[in-house]
């Protein structure tokens, strides 16, 4: 398994996923606990996103997530309060891990892009910080 350090957000990192190639056409898989290092309990999917919108915009308190970049591709900028590092996801066979208490911003779509997202925990709004501010008060006082 190939981790890559994010340069200021420690705990980001890109999983590469097992591929197996072959002349049908390749194959990725993905094991909870082993190419992901938490409890699978929800995925959702963001499609037919138009161009020029921008998803995510919020924080988790507890949530972690992957996030792959099933077909076409997407920027994800990662911010943790004091630094942001923007990754570029573009192939299925990786996946972008984002720990909890990180700002995150899903943009740059190309068109038929579906990005899928493997979670930590059921939904559950209260878990999301959805006003920056709120979000910096939070790391700020060590989110306590
Ligand atoms: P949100 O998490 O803000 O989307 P994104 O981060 O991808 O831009 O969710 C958008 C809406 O969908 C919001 O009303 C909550 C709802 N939602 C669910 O009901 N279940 C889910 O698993 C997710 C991710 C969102």
């Amino acid at each position: 398994m190939l981790l890559e350090k994010c340069d200021n957000l420690d705990q980001c990192k890109i999983i590469n996923f097992p591929k197996v190639t072959d002349f049908r056409g390749n194959l990725s898989f993905i094991e909870e606990n082993r190419q992901v290092p938490f409890d699978i309990k929800r995925v959702y999917y963001l499609y037919d996103v138009p161009s020029g919108a921008t998803r995510g915009g919020h924080a988790h308190k507890q949530l972690q997530q992957l996030v792959i970049a099933l077909s076409g591709s997407f920027d994800v900028i990662l911010d943790d309060g004091y630094h942001k590092r923007k990754v570029f996801l573009n192939r299925p066979h990786y996946g972008l891990y984002i720990p909890s208490k990180v700002w995150r911003e899903l943009e740059n779509f190309s068109s038929n892009s579906v990005a899928l997202a493997l979670v930590s925990e059921f939904y559950d709004e209260s878990d999301y910080i959805r006003e920056y501010d709120d979000f910096k008060k939070m790391v700020e006082n060590g989110w306590r």
